[in-house]
């Protein structure tokens, strides 16, 4: 079957169409319809005419409609999981750890709908708003374009469609081009969940054509976006008065001090954290810093546990690491590793590609630290492990960077945790974890080059509602 767009609650050919290929095998998966500036033009005007319907929508049915959809995508959640494992290349294992969580942000954006309130304000403490009772209420903005990555293509659209329908807002979504269905298939669901019609509006489509348009019409209010710095900051000079909230990427980074020992439970969360998903994750830890006494041991135990990871077919439920997003990226990796080697580093393990679609789980220690794997965001699995001797050095290391999304410290010394708590420029510090910790109802979100705003349903709610204030001056 061909997808088509999906425009004002119904199913829409379009004058073109791509092929969509799984990054693993290079099968056709299907072919995408792309939306050109008609067919953007038409899914603003239906997301502006059911943005009146949505904001006058009690919020128990906004509430309800997302229960429903979180139900429907339960009970579909095997079928969802293949076409991950097929358009991203998920290993299934982890594919089903993101529809479960997937299903939990629509049940967190269910909740937070009927907690929307604003809160009295005394306006008697200033000389002159004596006599008067006043409140906020939060309004919806109106239209909120989301523009959405392919590394979560179920749950970075729900942390975008979840609070903008909560907040009684509409949607224009523009999926990430290498994972249309994870996005088109959210159409007939919440079509089936009783959304009203064109409150969901979903158009993939080339973004240097439809994503420009999207951000400069007036007629959206907000725009919501999650991919590279470059994209975004150009976004952001492109939206004027629009709401905008960047989660851009990091090279998050993790200090293990020598109060803590080297367990097996410690060195499985760095592999996970370093290699789940290829790395292809903006909190993925790409940045180790081991106390010196540590070192040695932390690096040897760390290859070892990496070279158990079963890399192979993301259908295939024993996969641990499958093909990256693209050939383009494998090529990548090849060369900030070969720039990175020729600068003195050494290769712990992996360190060349296995075959054009596939890069290997690879730790490097002795890099440079304005070598490209340790200053520029990866977003694959590369991961740098490096020495330090005070904690004063690893804060400053791990500050060393335009990007600022989360960090980890493992410390048993409370003064050390709680210097890294004040001390790390990060939109989230996790102690005693690593950086890729998240759950779906925590604040998220960055510093510097990492973006601004935060995800998290009742944190995004904040950053697409407008606040009003109500003033009734009593007569006297
Ligand atoms: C991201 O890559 O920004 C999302 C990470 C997550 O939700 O776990």
């Amino acid at each position: 079957m061909n997808w088509p767009l999906f425009i004002n609650g119904e199913w829409k050919k379009a004058e073109r169409y791509v092929e969509l290929r799984s990054p693993f095998s290079g099968e056709l998966i299907t072919e995408v319809a792309q939306a050109g500036i008609h067919e953007t033009d038409e899914a603003i005007a239906a997301a502006e005419v059911a943005a009146e319907t949505m904001a006058r929508m009690p919020a128990h049915e906004r509430a309800a409609i997302l229960n429903r959809a979180a139900q429907i995508l339960e009970q579909r959640s095997e079928e969802l999981v293949r076409i991950l494992a097929l358009e991203a290349a998920k290993p299934v294992k982890t594919a089903r750890a993101e529809i479960a969580r997937t299903i939990q942000t629509y049940k967190f954006a269910a909740m937070e709908s009927s907690r929307i309130h604003g809160e009295t304000v005394p306006l008697d403490a200033a000389p002159g708003g004596e006599g008067r009772i006043a409140f906020t209420m939060r309004k919806p903005v109106g239209v909120v374009v989301a523009i959405t990555p392919f590394n979560f293509p179920f749950n970075l659209v729900a942390h975008k469609v979840g609070p903008a329908i909560a907040a009684g807002n509409t949607v224009v979504l523009k999926p990430a081009s290498q994972t249309p269905l994870s996005a088109l298939i959210l159409g007939g669901i919440f079509k089936e969940a009783g959304l009203p019609a064109g409150a969901l509006n979903i158009i993939p489509g080339p973004g240097s054509i439809i994503g420009e348009r999207l951000v400069s019409d007036p007629r959206v209010k907000a725009i919501t976006f999650t991919g590279s710095p470059a994209v975004g900051i150009a976004m952001k000079s492109r939206a004027g008065l629009k709401r905008v909230c960047l989660e851009l990427g990091s090279n998050s980074a993790l200090v293990i001090d020598d109060t803590i020992d080297i367990t097996q439970e410690l060195i499985e969360r760095c592999v996970a954290g370093a290699f789940s998903f290829s790395g292809q994750v903006c909190i993925s830890i790409q940045r180790i810093y081991v106390h010196e006494h540590k070192y040695d041991e932390f690096l040897a135990k760390f290859k070892d546990q990496t070279e158990k990871l079963v890399i192979g077919d993301p259908l295939d439920s024993e996969t641990d690491l499958s093909a990256l997003i693209s050939g383009t990226e494998v090529k990548r990796m090849e060369e900030w590793v070969e720039s990175a080697v020729a600068g003195g580093a050494r290769v712990i393990t992996g360190g060349k590609a296995i075959n054009a679609a596939i890069y290997p789980p690879t730790i490097l220690a002795d890099v440079d630290k304005t070598e490209a794997v340790s200053c520029m965001e990866v977003f694959g699995p590369i991961v740098v492990v490096s020495p330090f001797q005070t904690l004063d050095q690893a804060i400053r290391e791990v500050n060393d960077s335009r990007f600022g999304l989360q960090a980890g410290i493992y410390t048993n010394d409370i003064h050390a945790a709680m210097r890294a708590a004040e001390e790390l420029e990060v939109g989230g510090v996790m102690i005693n974890d690593f950086p890729t910790f998240r759950v779906d109802n925590m604040p998220y979100g960055g510093v510097k080059e990492s973006g601004f705003g935060r995800e998290g349903i009742k944190y995004a709610i904040e950053e697409l509602t407008e606040l009003k204030l109500i003033s009734i001056k009593l007569k006297p």
